[in-house]
């Protein structure tokens, strides 16, 4: 069994990667430990880059189609890691989730109508709203005892005749939270009696700790998949979102039509050809690889966890059930948002996500990327406590 070596430093300044080289552009100071952007600062796993380089070495880089291997490499891995079948008509390619989103929100809703989403959460969720003249329409997720919940009881609530759509996030970033078997039912059961579209994104459900179970919302009984649009991807979980390679998978045949529509009309539908055999790579020969980084992730939370209730404990860390990205409760320093920010860049040198940028709910929050050696959360949990200690 190979035996890979998260551990490693790998320097990636001067690849034009966002998180180090453009972080003087976001943060206003270029000398911060970079703990930001969802991606790793881990070597994409060898099998990827092995067929990358296979395919570069045929030196002719034309127009080229997904063959049945890049579906059938698909469709075996979710059978295989979340036990879902998924029909090879009900894929789509899209390149990325974001466009995904946007394009999903243009499909199955109308200029003026409402759309639901549950803050704090990604932001992007709230652009691809209302960048395309829907109205953003907040079911926040209730906080309790360090870990959080969908407010169904406010959802009924809110929903009303110009509601069409609800996006999920499943995983939940920024919260870390995976949603149980008996939280989709209870809200697919809520969309379905409203005629309310779901537009689930879970391009985090490869990359849940172990102990936690990801079951895609499409998968359940109850028929929810014929409202439902599920967003899936090998980006985050081999590292490779600059190959903007992602998939829907919609088994509503009114839906999946009104949804290529969209793609095929923009003309988005080719994606690349190293998107094409890395994804193809990945789902057939990356579990090995998978397990031991979800090991990796696991150890680097606890170890977070462990180094915040001893040295820093008026930080708390919101229990992580999935995802690489650790929700830091900081109210207790009791901070404005514009102070916080400060104090994270200019007092501990690190640059992590604003917790505000997810919407009001983040107020108060930090978003730590703990993806990197645990040699990097260490230094950086240093600068962070020494930094405390100075307040
Ligand atoms: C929930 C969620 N959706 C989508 C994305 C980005 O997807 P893409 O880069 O494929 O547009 C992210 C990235 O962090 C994310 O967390």
């Amino acid at each position: 069994m190979a035996q890979y070596n998260f551990d490693e430093i790998i320097d990636r300044s001067g690849t034009n990667c966002i998180k180090y080289d453009f972080i003087g552009d976001y943060f206003g100071e270029n000398n911060l430990i970079p703990m930001w952007v969802a991606d790793m600062d881990f070597r994409t796993p060898d099998f990827v880059m092995d067929a990358i380089r296979t395919r570069a070495s045929h030196e002719i880089l034309g127009y080229s189609k997904r063959p049945d291997s890049f579906y059938d490499a698909t469709i075996q891995w979710y059978r295989r890691r979340q036990n879902w079948t998924i029909e090879k008509e009900w894929i789509i390619f899209t390149p990325g989730i974001v466009p995904a989103l946007y394009f999903a929100v243009r499909a199955f809703s109308d200029s003026g109508d409402k759309v639901i989403i549950q803050p704090p959460v990604y932001h992007p969720f709230f652009s691809v709203i209302s960048s395309n003249q829907r109205q953003v329409l907040m079911n926040p997720l209730k906080l309790r005892k360090n870990k959080y919940f969908m407010d169904f009881e406010n959802l009924e609530n809110i929903i009303d005749r110009e509601t069409k759509l609800l996006i999920l996030c499943h995983p939940h970033n920024p919260v870390g939270r995976v949603w149980s078997a008996e939280e989709l039912t209870q809200l697919g059961i809520i969309c379905k009696k409203n005629g309310i579209i779901i537009i689930s994104d879970e391009i985090h459900s490869d990359l849940v700790l172990p102990g936690f179970k990801h079951t895609p919302l499409a998968s359940l009984e109850g028929n929810f998949r014929d409202i439902t649009t599920t967003c899936i991807a090998p980006s985050k979980t081999f590292n490779i979102a600059g190959l903007s390679t992602s998939l829907v998978i919609i088994p509503d045949p009114d839906l999946r039509e009104k949804f290529k529509y969209e793609i095929e009309n923009s003309h988005l539908w080719l994606g690349n050809i190293f998107g094409n055999v890395a994804l193809e790579a990945a789902y057939t020969s990356g579990d090995e690889w998978l397990d031991q980084l979800l090991v990796y992730l696991q150890q680097n939370f606890s170890f977070l966890e462990g180094y915040l209730k001893q040295f820093i404990p008026e930080i708390k860390l919101i229990t992580p059930e999935a995802t690489y990205l650790a929700w830091l409760d900081m109210r207790d320093f009791k901070l404005p948002d514009s102070d916080l920010k400060d104090f994270m860049i200019r007092k501990a040198g690190l640059a992590c996500n604003d917790g505000a940028s997810f919407g009001k709910e983040g107020h108060g929050f930090q978003r730590m990327n703990i993806a990197c050696p645990k040699a990097l959360l260490e230094k950086a949990l240093h600068q962070l406590r020494i930094a405390v200690n100075s307040l």
